[in-house]
């Protein structure tokens, strides 16, 4: 099968730093030979679950909503590895990536197999100076639980106190670590 990996950010800003990694991370799959989708979740048109089980009856990944999720869940599902890049807001996962999360729902017990065999990476920026403080410890304790849930395996994750709009690409460490971490999850 051929490597791919589906990259997904949140962040609403224009220079966002979470992006720019996750670029970067992109970067190194496609040199790694991988083919690598970007998208942008806070560009899309993704609603909150609804919680109406309508999934349930007409079978897995069929959301009655008739969002931009209609083309996002063949790729998650056909994704080698998923790159989860945005920033902390208030403590936890930014809503424009949770909302997408939680519409991963309508895969349902039978298709949340399909997460079995991915490896996913994580990125997370946050402006606060540690990953305690600034409430990333909590995005990735929940990431801990979502994916053993899923049985996917959390092959990599870089985090990092930047604030300013553009400010990583003066960090050629960051840069570096998001291009590797973009390697690993197609190696
Ligand atoms: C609504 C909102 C909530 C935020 N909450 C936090 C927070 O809880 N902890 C923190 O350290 N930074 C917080 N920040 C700062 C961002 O996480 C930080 O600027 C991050 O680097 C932005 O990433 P980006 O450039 O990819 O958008 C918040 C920013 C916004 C706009």
């Amino acid at each position: 099968m051929e490597k791919s990996l589906l990259v997904c950010t949140g962040s609403p800003r224009a220079g966002s730093n979470s992006r720019i990694l996750a670029l970067e991370a992109a970067r190194g799959a496609r040199e790694a030979g991988a083919l690598v989708e970007v998208v942008n979740l806070s560009r899309l048109r993704i609603n909150p679950c609804r919680a109406c089980a309508r999934c349930r009856e007409r079978g897995p990944g069929r959301c009655v909503q008739k969002d931009d999720m209609k083309n996002l869940y063949p790729l998650i599902k056909e994704a080698g590895a998923i790159l989860l890049a945005h920033p902390v807001y208030w403590f936890t996962i930014n809503a424009q990536t949770k909302l997408f999360i939680d519409r991963w729902y309508a895969f349902g017990q039978d298709e949340y197999a399909c997460f079995r065999e991915k490896k996913i990476g994580l990125i997370l920026t946050y402006a606060d100076c540690d990953v305690f403080s600034s409430g990333g410890v909590n995005a990735l304790r929940a990431y801990q639980d979502i994916f053993a849930y899923l049985g996917a395996r959390i092959a990599g994750t870089l985090y990092c106190t930047v604030s300013g709009e553009d400010e990583v690409r003066k960090r050629t460490n960051l840069l570096k670590q998001a291009r590797q971490l973009g390697i690993e999850l197609v190696s």
